[in-house]
């Protein structure tokens, strides 16, 4: 099924759990994709990348600690790519250094950040204004990074007038691979993804691409890879939502059936992500409430109703959050599927993921009132 890049750019990369399968990579999510996620989501299935969550890059920076536990504590045994955010160039350097000395599969570079308090410091989404800025920075991270520099990009600020130019330093900087969420930085999480602008940038650059945005399941992949001819996917939300994704990505690629989840099953993700994120220092109001966060996207797929997600909103305690998963996702409810697709008009945070909110209501991983 598989359309492959040029060999020697992939080459370069680390090989994936199944030599040949297009490429998988979990999404950076601040706030999400932490030490304790990524073990989670390696045991329904790994992807065969993980990006860590961006570590912000300024005069006064140190790497983050809890970040960097996501690389020196990974036992995924996949690699882990280290994102920075930031465009000052000396400190660049400097952070790529001190990373270096960290078990990290390459330096990635954050260019898509959409959150209005990050672009108007002109890092993240907010370089995608500046292509000349950009070169800068790409010729600063090229030569500081002897093994892979990646990059992830939205394909804009406001439209494409630089996507052009911006795809033309990817491959000027010899870039490893490119991750491109097909939104513009004012586009936020609202609109439709560009896939075709996807397909542009895999047309135009040597390196391989992943292509990222709204991609809910496997078939999803699929058929997000023939459209665009990415060298394969990276999924966030979904991911969330459903951690077996990269499994049943692999099954679906290499032509198997999709294995079935229960919503019994989730109640067992839920359990274990609840364990995996706790810790002595959180008080349990606030882990119930960081819960919510995730299982925001995971009622998704529980019923078209939303029921889950209403009565999961209005837990205050470890008990009473359990009691509604356990009405909700055991007893005659447990052996029902758990839907491959989210439901249609249940989402996951109303505030930012609805066309008519507010432009600037979306703090990353708020909870959808
Ligand atoms: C809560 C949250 C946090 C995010 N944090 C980051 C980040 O730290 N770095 C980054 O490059 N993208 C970040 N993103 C963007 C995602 O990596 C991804 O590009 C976007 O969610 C679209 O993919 P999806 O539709 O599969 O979720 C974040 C997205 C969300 C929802």
């Amino acid at each position: 099924m598989h359309v492959a890049p040029p060999p020697s750019s992939l080459n370069k990369l680390p090989p994936p759990i199944v030599p040949g399968q297009p490429l998988t990579a979990l999404a950076p999510m601040q706030d999400v994709t932490d030490l304790a996620f990524m073990r989670v989501v390696a045991h329904y299935g790994a992807p065969d990348y993980f990006v860590t969550e961006f570590f912000r890059v300024h005069a006064q920076s140190r790497p983050e600690k809890h970040i960097l536990r996501s690389i020196d504590e990974n036992t995924t045994g996949r690699p882990v790519f280290a994102q920075l955010i930031g465009e000052d160039l000396h400190h660049l350097s400097r952070t790529v250094e001190e990373l270096l000395k960290h078990p990290v599969a390459g330096i990635d570079l954050n260019l898509g950040c959409p959150a209005p308090k990050v672009y108007k410091k002109n890092v993240g989404g907010g370089l995608l204004r500046e292509p000349e800025k950009v070169a800068e920075i790409f010729a600063c991270l090229r030569a500081a990074v002897p093994g892979l520099f990646t990059v992830k990009m939205r394909i804009g600020f406001e439209d494409t007038r630089h996507f052009e130019r911006l795809l033309d330093l990817v491959n000027e900087h010899r870039v490893d691979m490119l991750s491109v969420h097909g939104r513009t930085v004012k586009e936020m999480y609202r609109s439709e993804v560009h896939y075709d602008e996807i397909a542009r940038a895999v047309a135009r650059v040597r390196c391989p691409v992943l292509a990222n945005g709204n991609i809910t399941s496997a078939p999803k992949a699929r058929d997000v890879i023939r459209q665009t001819r990415a060298a394969g996917v990276m999924i966030g939300r979904h991911a969330i939502r459903n951690p077996w994704v990269f499994r049943q990505c692999r099954e679906l690629f290499s032509g198997h059936p999709l294995s079935r989840v229960k919503l019994q099953d989730v109640r067992e993700y839920i359990d274990r992500l609840y364990r995996a994120t706790q810790s002595s220092e959180i008080p349990e109001q606030a882990h119930v409430n960081r819960m919510k966060k995730f299982l925001n996207f995971v009622g998704q797929g529980v019923d078209p109703d939303g029921a889950f997600l209403r009565d999961m909103r209005h837990a205050q305690s470890e008990a009473s959050l359990f009691a509604v998963c356990d009405r909700h996702l055991l007893g005659a409810a447990g052996d029902l599927d758990f839907s491959p697709e989210p439901y249609a008009g249940v989402i996951a945070r109303p505030n930012c993921e609805t066309p008519d909110a507010p432009s600037d209501s979306c703090s990353l991983f708020s909870v959808g009132t």
